[in-house]
């Protein structure tokens, strides 16, 4: 107890500075380019974890709203007096529609009966005063007579938003209904009440509710304040759907993205594979509606300029559950599935995949390039479904790259064998992950120095550093992470010869229904923030440059050495020159840097630093920015800058050069 106050307090002493003199000068050698920076270097990875997309990214407001989770009437509490027995009945249809096989009857006989549903949302729903929010159900008349009165309720109880909706058509066949109202008061963990008026029966499925603040507007979207995020970032690539969720505990709820597409109520809902993952994060409300389904992905990846890079199940189920295979003989859909995917993203309208996309309102291409095969699978039965995917996608695709499994993690012996295996395959990329801790991340910054240019190249598929250990409910997002991660990626950076991607994991997390700690970016059901990690990932994706030039001290790259980190990139189109220095020591350092081989334009550089008093801070809803980078001018002498690097700091010098 008292050592620990000890060190806090040592943490608040004002900074000491180290002497300048005798400080080896860092000299940026901007003339001799080593390699370029692909411009996918930088991207984000997406998996529906932590309620990532459904309850987070997927703007969808009711749980539940097709009444497929395993039980019926998950989130929705039925109120009636008096109670009649099969007032609300769920019924199922799955001889005629496998993928949403169940809707409710409402009978109400009398106008004497109170008859409602009132839907809970995901830890409730996030209801803004003003908003026009949208509501819509799919239906179909027996017995007219029914009408349906909505009301929003807050947290307190309070009706914050109503209105009514006539069902006007009737017969057999199903029929879409909606009606927008604006909600008059905001709540964070709100309600939509669905009360039944006048007698009568009638069969209700996808009940649903929208706000219409959705990103760029559109009706069934996704959450603006969450893509902006991410668009803030300038990605150079979205990996997506995972991830473990790739996998599936078995096979049976393996991810298929053409369970993924078409009209929202024909897309086949599986259980989440986090919702039993973890014992101590149990969620069994966590499913996978997929309203953010492939076609989303692709649409959402254009918006924002980043490449779509998917990744797909290779007939093997989540090593760590069941660890299924499919028999080789039987691996020919999965393959199928991948061929097909790249004709929906790039066919021509008059392919039959190419036509579905144009029918879902993008007849353009989405230019996919890469695609990865299996997510951390390992030992020989990957590789040899790896080769028969490989064999089929370059016959059809020859220029197509193909993404393999490095496994789990960076070292070991499955790693080594998957490593050496796959580069006798000669694979395209090779994806790595790291989950370890801040230490790992510092000792590791010269991880890539020494692999083979002309070899396979690398993609940093998942890493964030554990503040505590992987799967801990006690990792945080905290300075400490996010400085050991800028050290780690400034040799990424350097590297940029081999490796071609990188991307933090995972990206979301709902502070209500997370699984999975770290996490770059926080929500609730109103507010988003950015972790220090974020803007670490932030401010190197917004800083990317188009070639790696050298940054030495005393003729050495600079990888730990007195706690520094460095890497420099120009940006040649821009005409800037980048560095990024990270000292990760509890001093200031007096830095000077001169710069070669290079004209300056401008006397004023700009630099932007991420630092904070404590390697605890964080960001939080209350101080989302506490720490984020702050930017101010560093005056140049002539091709030098003096600089103080903050201790525990990352920063980034923006030169503009000639
Ligand atoms: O990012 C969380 C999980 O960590 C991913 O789903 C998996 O690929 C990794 O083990």
């Amino acid at each position: 107890m008292i050592a620990g106050a000890l060190l806090a307090v040592a943490a608040y002493c004002p900074a000491k500075v180290r002497a300048q003199s005798g400080s080896p000068v860092m000299t940026v050698q901007a003339g001799k380019v080593v390699s370029t920076v692909e411009p996918t270097m930088w991207g984000v990875f997406f998996e529906d974890i932590n309620m990532g997309a459904d309850g987070g990214l997927y703007a969808e407001m009711v749980k539940n709203r097709s009444f497929e989770f395993y039980q019926p009437l998950m989130g929705w509490e039925v109120r009636q007096s008096p109670v009649k027995e099969g007032a609300v009945l769920v019924q199922n249809r799955q001889e005629k529609s496998a993928a949403n096989p169940r809707f409710i009857r409402i009978t109400r006989e009398a106008n004497t009966q109170t008859l409602g549903m009132v839907n809970e949302g995901f830890r409730g729903m996030g209801i803004k005063k003003g908003l026009r929010y949208d509501f819509s159900v799919m239906y179909r008349q027996h017995k007219p007579g029914l009408k349906l009165r909505l009301e929003l309720v807050s947290a307190a109880g309070k009706i914050i938003g109503n209105s009514a909706l006539d069902l006007k058509e009737t017969g057999d066949g199903w029929h879409k209904a909606n009606v927008s109202f604006n909600a008059t008061d905001s709540t964070m963990r709100g309600k939509l009440a669905v009360w039944f008026d006048g007698a009568g029966s009638v069969d209700l499925d996808m009940i649903s509710l929208f706000p219409s603040d959705t990103w760029k507007g559109r009706p069934g979207g996704m959450r603006a304040d969450m893509v902006q995020l991410l668009a803030d970032m300038k990605p150079g690539f979205i990996r997506f759907p995972g991830g473990c969720i790739v996998e599936g505990h078995d096979l049976s709820v393996r991810y298929q993205w053409k369970k993924t597409i078409g009209p929202i109520e024909d897309r086949h809902l599986i259980v989440n594979r986090w919702n039993t993952e973890f014992a101590h994060r149990p969620t069994p409300d966590y499913y996978q509606t997929f309203g953010l389904g492939f076609f989303e992905y692709f649409q959402m990846a254009e918006d924002i300029g980043a490449a779509p890079l998917p990744i797909l199940n290779c007939g093997m189920a989540c090593q760590f559950n069941t660890a299924e295979v499919v028999p080789l003989d039987q691996l020919d859909p999965y393959i199928q599935d991948a061929l097909d995917l790249i004709e929906f993203a790039n066919g021509d309208v008059a392919t039959k995949w190419g036509g579905i996309r144009a029918s879902m309102g993008h007849p353009a291409p989405f230019n996919l390039t890469m695609m990865g095969v299996g997510n951390e699978n390992w030992g020989p039965q990957y590789i040899e479904r790896l080769k028969l995917f490989r064999d089929a996608i370059k016959a059809k695709y020859p220029d197509f790259k193909i993404i393999a499994s490095a496994g789990t993690n960076p070292n070991g012996e499955r790693f080594d064998y998957l490593d050496k295996e796959l580069r006798a395959m000669k694979a395209d990329i090779i994806d790595e992950h790291y989950y370890s801790p801040p230490s790992w991340f510092l000792d590791n910054a010269g991880r890539y120095d020494n692999y083979d240019r002309n070899a396979s190249k690398i993609f940093a598929g998942e890493y964030a550093a554990q503040s505590d250990r992987v799967v801990s409910i006690h990792n945080r997002n905290i300075l400490k992470t996010a400085i050991a991660e800028a050290a780690f990626m400034t040799g990424l950076e350097r590297n940029a010869g081999v490796v071609v991607m990188a991307s933090y994991a995972p990206l979301f997390a709902h502070t209500d229904g997370w699984q999975w700690t770290p996490d770059l970016i926080w929500v609730n059901n109103l507010q988003s923030y950015g972790t220090p990690d974020y803007y670490v990932q932030k401010m190197f994706s917004t800083n990317k440059g188009t070639h790696v030039v050298p940054i030495l001290r005393n003729g050495n790259t600079i990888k730990g050495q007195d706690s520094l980190y460095a890497s420099a990139v120009i940006d040649k189109p821009a005409k800037t020159l980048l560095l990024k220095v990270v000292n990760a020591s509890s001093v200031a350092v007096k830095q000077k840097i001169a710069l070669e081989g290079v004209s300056v334009a401008v006397s004023n550089a700009e630099v932007a630093t991420l630092k904070s008093p404590s390697l605890q801070d964080m960001n939080s809803f209350n101080a989302p920015q506490l720490v984020a980078p702050v930017t101010s001018a560093v005056k140049l002498k002539g091709k030098q800058l003096d600089v103080e690097l903050p201790p525990n700091s990352f920063s980034v010098y923006r030169v503009t050069i000639k």
